[in-house]
């Protein structure tokens, strides 16, 4: 089976996987125990913390450690933001959405080229807004959002004597693009191990010096007070392997496999788009929309071609909604659920993309031609 799902999950590195296995043996202590098995754990601890840390350029005591990205972003909007106004986007995971539905909130729509308008976030601040919760890429299409220049806005109010916080979802973004948290300016940042071949269950919240987070679980005195609970030592040192792992600009290498399985079935076949196609995307993902194939049949036609490929939208009680992000951009239902999401990674090669091009282009034919007869059928 070759996996192009990679925005969904990533496989464990080899050199993670060693990592891991190697910690979960020997680095058992409780990083809070005096004794020097607990000792060991700590130095572990705050190593990998370290790691991270300096690959985002961030300090370490402003890393903290999380069960992943869904915990990263409600411990972000709700630590932060709980009884107060919040300004987030239409187009972002439901681990934001979710947790800003408790609170007063305004959401922000992209144009059709995904991207979001600063100016659209400055108009939607009011006075009692305290965060405004962004997300660095869409895991959908990729869309990458103008992070830097919402925090530029943000520092003028500031400036002007309001305080308002700016929280990003990195978790797509990590790996697959440079991330420098002080060249983006912002004071909360989420990411998540298992999206950088690393393991699941554990991921960071970045929380720059001074911004005023209060954990929203209770129990011990973890994390600097700001995340209660034992912390996962193995795993965080699987997760700093992972970042090490990350190439500085992984962005070439992706994109040109990209790319070419782009153009290779943009060429063979008629009437397919690209969603977000206009704007600046993350290089390993690509959301086609091919008019008139009902997206999931081809994710099991090509599943049985041994092929992973995702719809990208959630699929709850066996039926599959249309994405809210492509619904968001424009497109209507049934265009929502005629695309499809490729997502390139580390260990796909352009073999592998070729392959998948031509898989695509013969389901694609043959759902087509099966509409058709179908809908002959019907009228006969
Ligand atoms: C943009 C984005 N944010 C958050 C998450 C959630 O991360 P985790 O699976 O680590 O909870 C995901 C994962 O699907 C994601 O794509």
């Amino acid at each position: 089976l070759i996996y192009f799902d990679h925005n969904a999950t990533t496989p464990l590195a080899p050199e993670v996987a060693e990592a891991l296995a190697v910690a979960s043996q020997d680095i058992y202590g409780n990083a809070s125990s005096i004794h020097r098995v607990g000792q060991l754990a700590r130095q572990h601890l705050e190593t990998a913390r370290s790691t991270i840390a300096a690959s985002l350029h961030a300090a370490p005591s402003e890393m903290v450690f999380t069960s992943g990205g869904t915990e990263s972003n409600n411990l972000a909007i709700l630590g932060l933001a709980r009884g107060k106004h919040v300004i987030t986007t239409s187009i972002e995971h439901p681990s934001v959405l979710e947790p800003c539905r408790h609170l007063e909130l305004t959401h922000v729509r992209p144009g059709p080229n995904g991207v979001i308008d600063p100016a659209e976030i400055a108009r939607s601040i009011r006075p009692d807004t305290v965060l405004v919760s962004v997300m660095h890429a869409n895991n959908e299409i990729g869309t990458i959002q103008p992070i830097a220049q919402i925090a530029a806005l943000l520092r003028d109010q500031r400036a002007a004597g309001r305080t308002i916080y700016l929280h990003s979802d990195g978790v797509q973004a990590l790996g697959k693009i440079p991330v420098d948290l002080q060249a983006l300016g912002v004071d909360l940042y989420s990411i998540s191990a298992h999206k950088i071949y690393g393991p699941k269950g554990i991921g960071a919240l970045y929380v720059r010096k001074g911004v005023p987070l209060r954990g929203i679980q209770y129990g011990g005195r973890h994390e600097r007070e700001r995340r209660a609970g034992t912390e996962n030592v193995p795993s965080a040192i699987a997760f700093a392997r992972a970042v090490e792992l990350c190439a500085p600009d992984p962005a070439p290498a992706l994109a040109a496999i990209r790319d070419r399985f782009e153009s290779r079935v943009l060429a063979a076949i008629e009437d397919v788009e690209i969603n977000g196609a206009a704007s600046p995307r993350l290089p390993n993902t690509s959301n086609l929309l091919f008019d008139g194939v009902s997206g999931e049949a081809m994710v099991i036609a090509l599943d049985m071609k041994n092929m992973a490929v995702s719809t990208g939208s959630a699929c709850s009680s066996g039926s599959i909604e249309p994405s809210h992000v492509l619904l968001s951009i424009g497109r209507t239902r049934d265009q929502a659920k005629s695309s499809l999401r490729f997502s390139f990674g580390r260990y796909n090669t352009v073999q592998d993309a070729d392959a998948l091009g031509d898989a695509v282009i013969a389901c694609a034919r043959r759902l087509r031609k099966k509409a058709r007869q179908e809908a002959h059928l019907v009228r006969a």
